[in-house]
């Protein structure tokens, strides 16, 4: 089919799993498959890190979950969403691994057990200063007694997520760090232990790797980019999506014509313009045209104008392209590369955004 193409090379991933793992001195890897794995497809970079021996997958909703276990993916799964009360059942069920962030899932597990006998296993999450999910630091104390009379036993870990990992000052990640371990301390105090305890992601990995506690949850990394411009890059990871689009139509103009909506670009001079299929509704990035460009046959050539909803156009200038050839919109093969975070930071943007946007029409094609 032609059109924009999301090479996923599975064997980077792997790659990258293994150097993550060595960095952070073997301890397990929760592998963060959310939102379809980073845009990577969830269920084929699932398949290929648990059989690296990847023991726990992380996703967002209840629903993700379910897809892995379709699919056949038997290992831990764990889900970061706010628990709800109807899937509490199916958690049991198959074995999914919920997040307790308040007292109302107390409630709600508790209700449940009463019923049924039964119990999903879960994570209390502690907000250390996301100020998102989690159990406030000054609740703490109330929840970690209320779990202790009727669901420690079904409670697997204890965890927090950092807001400012990935950046250059780490004061604040450090605070909450102390936060964190004033929980622990608490909890130590009251006698109440957890199998498992974590913080890390991806900036931590790089960043703070002594709060790496029993697992670290690991999404952007393990995909090959560096979360930020703000932390070390001393880390021999390769990214695992290559994206490319196809060259369907070309053109000579000369000097004078305006491209694209806007007529904002305009050739200096006779040029090649060429049309790829690939636009902002598959991910690509609008804001790119203005600095963008593409990788061809080892040489960038621009982006004239803005970019379309389905396609864009590039300056070959006098330069030969074929219709049919795909040109590299990001990512690395053996003659082309362009790292998506070159792209984020010139567009104001982060690797997250743009590796989660690839979507829609676009075909993912995987390599081992
Ligand atoms: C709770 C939680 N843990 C871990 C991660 C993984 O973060 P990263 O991709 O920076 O490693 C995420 C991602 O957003 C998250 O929400």
């Amino acid at each position: 089919m032609v059109g924009p193409k999301a090479y996923i090379h599975l064997d980077r991933l792997i790659h990258n799993y293994h150097v993550i793992r060595d960095r952070i001195g073997g301890s397990p890897i929760m592998g963060v498959v959310k939102a379809n794995g980073y845009g990577h497809g969830a269920i084929e970079c699932s398949k290929a890190l648990v059989q690296e021996g990847c023991e726990f997958l992380a996703v967002f909703t209840f629903d993700e979950a379910m897809k892995l276990r379709e699919a056949d993916i038997e290992t831990n799964i764990m889900i970061f969403s706010r628990m709800q009360r109807e899937f509490i059942a199916d958690a049991v069920e198959y074995n999914i691994t919920l997040n307790l962030s308040g007292t109302d899932d107390i409630k709600h597990l508790e209700e449940f057990a009463e019923q049924s006998g039964l119990c999903p296993k879960f994570h209390l999450k502690v907000d250390t200063g996301m100020n998102r999910l989690g159990v406030p630091f000054d609740e703490a104390a109330i929840v970690l007694k209320k779990i202790s009379t009727k669901l420690l036993l079904h409670c697997e870990g204890i965890y927090s997520h950092y807001a400012t990992a990935d950046e250059g000052d780490l004061t604040y990640a450090e605070w909450q760090l102390e936060q964190f371990k004033l929980v622990l301390s608490l909890a130590d105090e009251m006698g109440l232990r957890f199998k498992y305890c974590h913080f890390s992601n991806s900036g931590t990995v790089l960043n703070m790797p002594q709060t790496n506690f029993d697992i670290v949850r690991v999404g952007m990394l393990l995909y090959g980019a560096f979360p930020s411009d703000e932390v070390p890059t001393d880390l021999d990871i390769k990214p695992v999506m290559e994206f490319r689009g196809p060259i369907i139509s070309l053109r000579r103009v000369t000097e004078g014509t305006k491209v694209s909506y806007g007529g904002v670009w305009e050739s200096g001079k006779d040029t090649t313009i060429g049309v790829i299929q690939t636009g902002f509704a598959d991910g690509f990035p609008r804001n790119w045209y203005k600095s963008g460009y593409v990788v061809y046959k080892g040489k960038p050539y621009p982006i004239a104008g803005r970019i379309c909803m389905d396609q864009f156009m590039v300056n070959f200038g006098d330069d030969k392209a074929e219709i049919g050839d795909e040109v590299l919109l990001f990512g690395e093969n053996d003659t082309d590369s362009l790292h998506m975070e070159e792209i984020a930071q010139q567009i104001n943007s982060t690797p997250y955004v743009l590796s989660t946007g690839i979507h829609g029409r676009t075909e993912r094609i995987y390599l081992t």
